[in-house]
């Protein structure tokens, strides 16, 4: 029996159900189910969700939805990253925390993947490490959460 005492919500934007079968040279051979699966193994005290969607507002919809409970969210927005200003206004308009992700190291791409516009509005990114990255964000909320909490009591 383990107690979770924190929620933290992963969001994948566009294109990233295909993980494993889309470009594998560029994001890997693991799909993003088996990866969660093993992080939530690892993980036993933290509540961990998932939510993946290719559709904008959809993406906004859960940012709405969870980002006013959640102690934390992990944001892969895919390409939404770099062309959606609605999506730096919802993670404005929230207090949950948001760590911005990105398997690829989008600095050494294309021109157009160097500019991120949700990148001012998060903690902070996660850039290149591979599906890695994603541990590395909720490791990071949950010691977040505990300093807040261990300063709120
Ligand atoms: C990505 C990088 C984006 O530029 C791209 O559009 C994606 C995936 C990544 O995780 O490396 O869909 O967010």
């Amino acid at each position: 029996m383990y107690i979770q005492d924190m929620n933290i919500l992963i969001i994948n934007g566009p294109n990233l159900n295909l993980l494993g079968r889309r470009e594998p040279a560029i994001y890997g051979a693991h799909s993003f189910d088996d990866y969660f699966t093993g992080l939530k193994a690892q993980m036993q005290t933290i509540r961990l969700e998932y939510f993946q969607s290719n559709h904008e507002g959809a993406l906004l919809d859960k940012l709405h939805e969870a980002g006013f409970t959640a102690d934390g969210i992990v944001l892969n927005a895919g390409a939404l990253t770099h062309t959606s200003i609605a999506l730096a206004d919802a993670i404005s308009a929230i207090p949950a925390p948001v760590v911005e992700v990105h398997i690829s190291n989008v600095h050494a791409r294309e021109s157009f993947r160097h500019h991120s516009y949700i990148a001012a509005v998060c903690e902070g990114s996660i850039v290149g490490l591979g599906l890695e990255g994603y541990r590395l964000a909720v490791e990071w909320l949950s010691r977040r959460h505990h300093k807040a909490s261990k300063l709120e009591g």
